[in-house]
């Protein structure tokens, strides 16, 4: 006896067989390429996408080299865009937050209360505050997104500890990163360990797939429930970038419609890299040292 596309589902759910069983197993049949993308809108990468997404990676290192050097007490934030600016274009890739929704300048250059998405300008670093910078590298049409936090000359005890516990919210994010956990897992892990430190997760802003556009589909939240959400599987990119503030995660975005502050006027630091997932676990594709 063969079941039609209209009858009832053998399965006895009530449903028609086409939007019950049957539906399940030609989804079931499908690669998980296929898969991913139709139920996710989540593109896979192959090994192609991999090393120039890789490569972009190393780009966005080697510039992340470049202005170590020069973040100390007297220099302007815009001093910052110059030189990431320049070098990017100098090794034939483009900026990606330069003109990305309006956004008028070509790194993210958050000091203090700032959570993210702080414009370069004027503004002079000083003694004991803390910068993040957030850069974004397209290179041979791939993108790769990391940042960091740094102290400005010596730090005082509260920016030892915000930057402290970012730290080690990336890092346990990315130690959850294997086939077969969840999105969910990440986010629990660093919400586990910032709330146990007395510190908020941002809540606005999330990680995202990476890799042929700036923001691509999964959503990462930095905050959740262990086992939910989508399950990761070899081929997917996407940031962990966790915004950490020192009191509640409540935000506020100033009058340029971009830079976003703690409502509180509390310290909030960062760290963000862009991951692989692998057959074995993960793979930073913008590894730098997290010690
Ligand atoms: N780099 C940020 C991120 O991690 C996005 C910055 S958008 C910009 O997702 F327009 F402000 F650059
Ligand atoms: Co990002
Ligand atoms: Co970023």
């Amino acid at each position: 006896m063969k079941v039609g596309r209209n009858d009832p589902c053998p399965c006895g759910s009530g449903l028609k067989y086409k939007k019950c069983c049957l539906a399940k197993e030609t989804q079931d049949n499908k690669d998980p390429g296929t898969q991913y993308a139709q139920r996710y809108k989540i593109q896979l990468k192959n090994e192609a996408d991999i090393l120039g997404i890789r490569k972009a990676g190393h780009l966005v290192l080697d510039t992340f080299a470049q202005i170590i050097d020069i973040i100390r007490p007297g220099i302007k934030t815009d001093d910052i865009n110059t030189i990431v600016h320049e070098f990017t274009i100098k090794n034939g890739a483009r900026p990606a937050p330069l003109n990305y929704r309006g956004f008028p300048k070509s790194v993210c250059v958050s000091v203090n209360e700032v959570v993210c998405h702080g414009i370069p300008g004027p503004r002079v670093l000083e003694e004991g505050d803390i910068v993040n910078v957030d850069i974004t590298s397209v290179l041979d049409g791939y993108y790769a997104d990391a940042n960091q936090t740094f102290f400005v000359g010596t730090p005082g005890p509260q920016a030892v500890k915000i930057v402290g516990v970012a730290k080690e919210c990336l890092k346990r994010g990315i130690s959850m990163v294997q086939p077969g956990n969840t999105i969910g897992d990440i986010g629990w892990a660093i919400q586990t360990y910032a709330e146990k430190e007395r510190c908020s997760v941002v809540r606005d802003f999330v990680g995202h797939g990476v890799g042929f556009d700036f923001h691509e589909a999964p959503q990462v939240p930095h905050f959740g429930q262990r086992g939910q959400g989508i399950r990761l599987i070899p081929g997917m990119v996407f940031t962990i970038e966790p915004m950490i503030n020192l009191g509640n995660h409540n935000l506020k975005i100033l009058d340029d419609n971009w830079t976003a502050v703690t409502k509180d006027k509390s310290l909030s630091a960062q760290f963000e890299q862009t991951i692989l997932v692998t057959q074995s676990g993960y793979e930073s594709l913008t590894p730098y040292d997290l010690s």
